[in-house]
């Protein structure tokens, strides 16, 4: 019989990430994820998933350079971004703009791990332009070139704010990116996997893979668990709403794993971070509700957080509008696609399962007038 959601259904060998859900243990490349929260950056993540290890100092330098000289976005592309609609979620601006980039790219026609690599490093550089762009044409406000002189986390915040983050916030979004760059054969994941498996390019795969990761289950989760904490608004409302939501048989949002059923350990770094956060606005409400659901979700139904539900009060702290949760997932789930991409390209084979046909097979057709 087949397993619905293909649950624990093994599809392919891979190397680049390790999800335990036993053990609550998440590997990249070998490496686990509380080390590389713990003392690694964005960036030397993106080549640690690409490349297979830890960079050296000049390799490291290089793609720090290569990230930050290819922010930019094309005149051209911007003019269209200003076109559309304002209406427009910002990961629907995200799938199109980065659609529309392959146009522009000048290793469009070649899939090669070259030139793939290169795509994928100008797309990890552009991505966070598109999105603090946007936020800014919605709201008439003034583009700012991007900075080449700081990290990713560091950039995105000045475009989108018009003005240098403190060090808590540049780090607290470095290590939520970290935390997000892959998870294994996600539904994303899967998604761009299944596309580059047909040979098709980059930019294709990704625009996949954002439209894949935007549905609520997935990556769009973290923006349902802010307008949850939101509509509670008080500390002392958090457990008569979430065991209301139980007692009707609602999902709460952020909670639950296909794959972990103990602690996701990417939700340990976020629920500190958004403590922190709170402690430095003097505002702990936030961190206080979190605290009280994942109590009671884990007293009532035996769910874990994820990772989800605690970034969600992390970006709100940060001054980040909601709609924007999402897209910055894919920005940094970009790494973990393009790791996935070039794993896939390197040994395909077409993606192409199998359905159980359980139709009926001796139908006879009727004439329209017939029927
Ligand atoms: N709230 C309440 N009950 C839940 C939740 C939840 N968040 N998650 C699972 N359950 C319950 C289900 O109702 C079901 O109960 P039942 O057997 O009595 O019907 C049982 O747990 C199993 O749930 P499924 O939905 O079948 O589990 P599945 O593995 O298919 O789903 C998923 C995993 C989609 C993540 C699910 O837990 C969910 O919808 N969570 C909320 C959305 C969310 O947070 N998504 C982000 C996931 S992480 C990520 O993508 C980055």
């Amino acid at each position: 019989m087949v397993k619905a959601g293909l649950e624990d259904v093994v599809a392919t060998d891979s190397t680049v990430c390790f999800v335990d859900g036993k053990e609550g243990r998440l590997l990249y490349q070998g490496f686990d994820i509380h080390d590389l929260a713990e003392h690694s950056c964005f960036e030397e993540v993106v080549y640690l998933l690409w490349f297979g290890r830890l960079p050296n100092k000049s390799e490291l330098e290089t793609i720090n350079r290569e990230l930050r000289i290819n922010r930019k976005l094309p005149d051209e592309v911007v003019r269209i971004m200003k076109q559309l609609p304002k209406k427009a979620l910002p990961m629907e601006v995200l799938r199109t703009v980065v659609s529309l980039l392959s146009m522009y790219d000048p290793d469009a026609d070649d899939n090669g791990r070259e030139s793939t690599i290169r795509k994928a490093t100008r797309l990890t550089a552009q991505m966070p332009t598109i999105v603090a762009y946007w936020d800014n044409i919605r709201n008439d406000r003034e583009l700012k070139a991007p900075l080449e002189d700081c990290g990713l986390a560091e950039n995105f915040l000045y475009m989108l704010k018009g003005e240098r983050p403190d060090e808590l916030s540049i780090k607290s979004l470095d290590i939520a990116l970290t935390l997000h760059a892959d998870h294994e054969l996600n539904a994303s994941t899967f998604a761009a996997r299944v596309a580059a498996g047909t040979e098709t390019d980059l930019h294709s795969a990704i625009t996949a893979a954002i439209g894949t990761l935007k549905g609520p289950l997935h990556g769009g989760a973290n923006q349902e668990v802010i307008k949850m904490l939101l509509k509670i608004n008080e500390t002392a409302k958090a457990e008569a709403f979430v065991v209301k939501q139980i007692e009707d048989h609602k999902k709460i949002m952020g909670f639950g794993h296909r794959v972990y059923k103990t602690e996701d350990p990417r939700a340990w770094h976020l629920r500190r971070m958004s403590k922190q956060l709170g402690e430095r606005t003097g505002d702990l409400r936030w961190y206080e509700m979190s605290d009280i659901i994942e109590k009671v979700v884990r007293r009532e139904k035996g769910l874990y957080a994820n990772v989800d539900f605690y970034s969600a009060s992390v970006y709100y702290m940060l001054g980040i509008p909601i709609d924007l949760f999402t897209p910055i997932f894919a920005m940094s789930r970009m790494s973990g696609w393009a790791a996935h991409i070039l794993e896939q390209i390197a040994n395909n084979r077409l993606i192409r399962p199998r359905a159980e046909y359980l139709g009926p097979t001796k139908m006879t057709y009727v004439q329209v007038e017939e029927r």
